[in-house]
């Protein structure tokens, strides 16, 4: 796992669109999976940004978002499919068919959850996966307890997600209008992207972040199966990073990776 620490919220964001920018360009028809939540926003706004100024180009990208709540229609203003083109999708040039967001109010929620399992594997993969993190651990909505090889199902979400989830997008009061249910990638479809990508920013984020970087693999902390990935890079900004053991060995890693790997390459080449 790669760890890269951000000073701040905005040079993560910078360094995760980023990422997602230098995708895009290397494989125009990218797979990309993607994350609501406040964790992506700005850099979602940084790829607006980038669509708008520099011509980056949605036009082949195909999405498919982590996950919805169940029972809320993709027009309701909390619901996850509302989110991404509010966010998103209204302002890149992206093909509206090559957007994938789980249907909250599939009739049947269990064979929506095999098709869409279907449609990633006919899409060819995943390529890059981004990633937020829950305060239980959690990716997607893969709560713990979750089975390191879950699939695309329906999830009961915690208490805890039901109120960060108040808070966050419903207001303080409104905690009996969280839905109670979500459709969510499993951990074992996450971990099939060919490169994963998880954000945290803020003190809030400290303590699971230790867990799940340096902590044991373990399904109560669905996000340390990102030890399990060969390609799974995580960037923290300082307060997120905050309570890491071994925070200054990665800031070194980063750094020798900049100023000396290309000597050492360059020595080995003559
Ligand atoms: C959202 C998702 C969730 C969030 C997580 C963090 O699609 O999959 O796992 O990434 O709950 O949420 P924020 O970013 O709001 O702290």
């Amino acid at each position: 796992m790669e760890v890269i620490i951000a000073k701040d919220r905005q040079e993560l964001a910078e360094i995760a669109a980023g990422i997602i920018r230098e995708q895009i360009r290397r494989k125009p028809n990218s797979v990309l999976g993607l994350a609501t939540g406040s964790t992506p926003e700005d850099t979602y706004k940084r790829l607006i940004r980038y669509h708008k100024e520099e011509g980056l180009d949605f036009s082949k990208v195909v999405t498919f978002n982590l996950d919805e709540y169940l029972g809320l229609p993709k027009d309701h203003d909390q619901s996850y499919w509302y989110f991404m083109h509010d966010r998103l999708f209204n302002h890149v040039n992206i093909n509206p068919s090559n957007i994938h967001v789980p249907d909250g109010m599939a009739p049947d929620p269990e064979a929506f959850c095999d098709w869409y399992e279907e449609e990633i594997e006919r899409a060819g993969g995943i390529d890059l996966q981004l990633l937020g993190i829950g305060g239980d651990g959690h990716i997607a909505f893969n709560e713990p307890g979750s089975s390191l090889a879950s699939r695309t199902r329906v999830k009961a979400l915690t208490e805890q997600t039901i109120k960060d989830n108040a808070e966050l997008f419903f207001g303080k009061d409104k905690q009996h209008l969280v839905p109670r249910f979500a459709i969510t990638m499993g951990v074992g479809t996450i971990l099939e992207a060919r490169k994963l990508l998880l954000i945290a920013f803020g003190k809030r984020k400290a303590s699971i972040c230790k867990k799940f970087i340096e902590g044991p693999v373990t399904s109560m902390v669905t996000a340390s199966a990102l030890q399990l990935h060969p390609n799974a890079i995580v960037v923290l900004d300082e307060e997120a990073a905050a309570e890491l053991e071994y925070k200054e060995y990665y800031k070194w890693v980063q750094k020798m990776k900049k100023e000396e790997y290309q000597k050492v390459l360059d020595r080995l080449a003559q």
